[in-house]
Order: C-alpha cells, then structure tokens, then sequence
C-alpha cells in the first residue's frame, strides 16, 4: 500500500514542502487524541463572535507551535487569530493558512469534523485561491483521512493501524451528483438562493447538512451536488472565511473537476483583503456551479 511519503515522492514537490505536508498531516494524531480530554468550551470568542471550543484553541496553539518549530513558514493564518503569526527568521518560504477545527460545534455531539490547510510558496498567506501550492485536509470520522492536492489531482490517505496514511483514493473527480445542503437561516435567504434550492428540490436532489463544512464537502466529493453557504439579507458576506476555509476547499473541488463560486464568479480569483475575509460560497459538481451562478444573475 502506498504510503503518503511514497505518494509526495513520486509528485514534483520539492523535498521541504513534502517535509512541511507530511508534518502537517500526521498532527492529525495528537488533534484526534485530544478530543478525549477536551470537549467543554474554552469560555473566550474568536473574531467572528464564535464561541471557542477548547480543542479549537488546543489545535490552533498545537499547529502554530509545531510550525513555528519547524522554520519552513514564515505566515500562518488562522481562524483562531486575529491577526496572521509570523516567524520572519524562519528558514523556509511557505505561508499556512488554517482552520485547525472545522465544524468544531460538532465536537459535544460525537459527529466528523476535520482540519483545513492550505499551503502558498512566498510567504504571504493572503494569496488567491488558484496560487495555493498544496490544499488539505484532515476529517476526523470514524476513520482519520487526509485529502490533499499539490495541484496533479486530488487524492485520499486514511490512517491505519499503525498510525500511517495509506493511499485510500486516486485521482478522485467529483460526480455530476445531487445531493445539496444549505447554511443560514431559510427566512434570511435572498431570492436567488431560494430559487437555486427550489430547483435542486425540483430535480429530485437530497438534503444533507451536518454543520461541519469538511463533513459535507467530502461527502459531496464522494457522491456529488453542492454545499452552500449562502449570503443572507443583511449579511451579504455570509458567514465562511474565504482564506482557510473557501479557497483549500475550493482548490481541491477545481482539482477533482468541480467548482465553487461565491454566486457570481470563481472564488479562487478573488484576493483577499484580510485574514477574516468572508464570503457566500457553492461548492461541488461543476454544471451545478454554473446553474447557482445563472439563478443569482436573475436575482
Ligand atoms: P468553524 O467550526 O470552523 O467555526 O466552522 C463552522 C462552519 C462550517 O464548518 C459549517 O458548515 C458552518 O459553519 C455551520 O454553520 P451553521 O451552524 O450556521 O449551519
Ligand atoms: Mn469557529
Ligand atoms: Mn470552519
Ligand atoms: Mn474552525
């Protein structure tokens, strides 16, 4: 069975980035772990008003620690910090951008969350989408697997036994499918949006939403449709974060032949002006892509 290190040594990553990826992924282990010991809220907020789940700032203060180590990143930004952590004397040139808990509501309820990763080369961690060098991420279910792409396709490791990642999934392309799930609340909604969830309805598509966007996006991989964030009357933003969470997701969803858009165009063109940068997001199976965009035109 292929193992990670054998997948990254057969791809054109050069041999510090396969290090930094490889370092990433596997603190998939002391993450998982932790949730044993760590399920009360930390009783502070983040930027976004959130409360915080003690193992989102566990992870958050985890990651930031290792990377800060390692002397490969010289940005990381963050859902847990105000401001992007830099480490200006680090040796190497990357920037990470993360969501170190994804769906972190979920954690009380027993249900999948994940870790959300992106890489850029150059050090500065507000990037495009399309400039990422490597999107990941970790899902926390009943197995531990990763989904990466270093931009040659999207591939699934799942951690076995002997705690390594081995090759689950190659080359995965996300079907024209129909399942569809929908964030906010349905009376906020604006018209485009209820009209582009009438017409999944219409066409005999299944409702799936878990409240984990990592959850719902890798069972859209799998089985295809879309999974919306949608903007809402008097938050025209909506509520997702464009740099860690809308643009490693969306990398991997254009790598496996879907799209995501924020309505009216592709997001991974869209530059971010700040670490909190939110956005509207529909992401999933490509001709679904386009119909949401031709219903928020007519809106
Ligand atoms: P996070 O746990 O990183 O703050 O992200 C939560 C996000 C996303 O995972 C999920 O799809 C969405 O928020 C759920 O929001 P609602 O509870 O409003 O549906
Ligand atoms: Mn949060
Ligand atoms: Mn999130
Ligand atoms: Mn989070």
């Amino acid at each position: 069975m292929k193992t990670l290190r054998q997948y990254l040594d057969g791809t054109a990553c050069e041999k510090q980035l396969k290090d930094l990826i490889e370092l990433i992924a596997y603190q998939s282990i002391p993450i998982r772990d932790a949730f044993i010991d760590n399920q009360s809220y930390a009783g502070t907020e983040n930027t976004y008003g959130e409360e915080q789940a003690a193992l989102d700032k566990w992870a958050d203060t985890h990651i930031i620690s290792v990377l800060g180590k390692s002397g490969f990143v010289k940005e990381i930004a963050s859902e847990e910090q105000p401001d992007i952590v830099r480490f200006p004397d680090a040796e190497g040139d990357y920037a990470v951008v993360m969501d170190p808990l994804d769906g972190s509501s979920l954690i009380q309820v027993n249900l999948a969350v994940g870790t959300i990763v992106g890489i850029y080369r150059g050090g500065n961690a507000l990037q495009k989408g399309e400039d990422l060098a490597v999107a990941m991420y970790m899902l926390y279910g009943p197995m531990t697997v990763l989904t990466i792409t270093v931009g040659n396709g999207v591939f699934t490791f799942a951690l076995n036994s002997e705690e390594t990642f081995v090759l689950l999934k190659e080359n995965i392309q996300i079907p024209e499918g129909k399942l569809f799930g929908s964030g906010g609340i349905r009376n906020e909604w604006l018209s485009g949006h209820h009209d582009f969830i009438s017409l999944c309805e219409q066409n005999g598509g299944k409702l799936r939403y878990s409240g984990s966007f990592v959850a719902d996006f890798h069972q859209i991989l799998t089985y295809g449709g879309v999974y919306c964030y949608p903007a809402a009357q008097g938050k025209p933003e909506g509520k997702l974060r464009l740099v860690f969470e809308g643009n490693p997701i969306g990398f991997i969803a254009k790598q496996a032949g879907g799209a995501i858009s924020d309505g009216t165009q592709d997001l991974l063109t869209v530059i971010p002006t700040k670490p909190d940068h939110r956005t509207p997001i529909y992401v999933g199976s490509k001709n679904v892509i386009e119909s949401v965009e031709s219903c928020m035109k007519k809106q």
